[in-house]
């Protein structure tokens, strides 16, 4: 090929259609930023670049990872399924470090038993964080998400679980909220894409972190245990990284569902 067969393109153009990788000017979001997948999305993101609001119940976690990321991050203590109080959060963040254009709905807890034997209270709490509590983060943040998308990139991500699709016994009802988180990622997906705003649903496998701790089943707990031990688990950060990926693609991109499972687990 001659030079003559190259098409001359204005600087101005190729300026315009180059991919923006960058987090940096992003504010974000971060629920259950206290601990494991949601702390470490948190640090990934402000290492992107991100302004980063830090939500979760445990004040002292959350001020202590804000003093680690620095002017960037905020904590913002609160439960998520108090309505009113995210609602209350809804307004620090957007006070505090303007308009969100990037929330990570990811508080959960997960807490198995045997279905004819489990806890109905623990049930009560996986609906409440898992689906009321997501419901609640989604909601508050669903108008800045709308009007930041009129400006460029903004993204919902929804943190589920491979127990969406895979079958864990003794996690019936953890699974169902998760096979929820998905179904309604679907639904944002064809009510927000169009408005540009870039649904996401992430669902981890097996990942190191305090998940699960707090059961009071112990024989769950201890199979739990011992599943973990026989393979290499995921880190935090490993789920982090998928995260930034899918919000530092260009606009027209969505990571719209995304399996991540430990390499030795089908
Ligand atoms: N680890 C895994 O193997 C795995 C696999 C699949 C999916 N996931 C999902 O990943 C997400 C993060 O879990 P993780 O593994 O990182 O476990 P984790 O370390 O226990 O983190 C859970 C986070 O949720 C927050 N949280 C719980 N209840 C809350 C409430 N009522 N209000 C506000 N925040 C609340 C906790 O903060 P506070 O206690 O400070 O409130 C904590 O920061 C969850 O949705 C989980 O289902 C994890």
């Amino acid at each position: 090929m001659t030079a003559a067969w190259l098409p001359v393109r204005p600087l101005a153009s190729i300026v315009f259609m180059s991919n923006d990788y960058s987090l940096k000017s992003r504010i974000a979001v971060v629920t259950g930023a206290s601990s494991g997948i949601g702390a470490a999305t948190a640090l990934r993101l402000a290492e992107g670049g991100a302004s980063v609001a830090l939500l979760g119940r445990r004040a002292d976690r959350l001020t202590e990872l804000a003093e680690k990321i620095g002017d960037r991050a905020l904590a913002v203590p609160v439960d998520v399924t108090d309505t009113a109080a995210v609602t209350e959060a809804v307004q620090v963040v957007r006070q505090r470090l303007g308009r969100p254009d990037l929330v990570v709905a990811n508080a959960g807890v997960m807490l198995g038993a045997p279905f004819d034997t489990g806890e109905v209270s623990e049930w009560d709490t996986m609906l409440d964080v898992n689906i009321a509590g997501l419901l609640a983060t989604a909601r508050g943040f669903v108008d800045d998400l709308t009007s930041a998308a009129a400006d460029g990139r903004a993204d919902l991500v929804l943190v589920g679980s491979s127990a969406s699709k895979l079958v864990f016994p003794g996690y019936a009802v953890y699974s169902a909220t998760k096979a929820a988180v998905n179904q309604l990622g679907r639904i944002l997906r064809a009510e927000l894409g169009p408005r540009g705003v870039r649904v996401s649903t992430i669902e981890p496998g097996i990942t190191a972190t305090e998940l699960g701790a707090d059961m009071a089943d112990a024989t769950t707990r201890a199979a739990l245990g011992e599943m973990r031990a026989a393979i290499e688990m995921m880190r935090p950060e490993d789920i982090a990284e998928a995260i930034a990926f899918g919000a530092s693609a260009p606009a027209r991109v969505n990571l719209a569902e995304l399996l991540i499972v430990p390499t030795q687990m089908a």
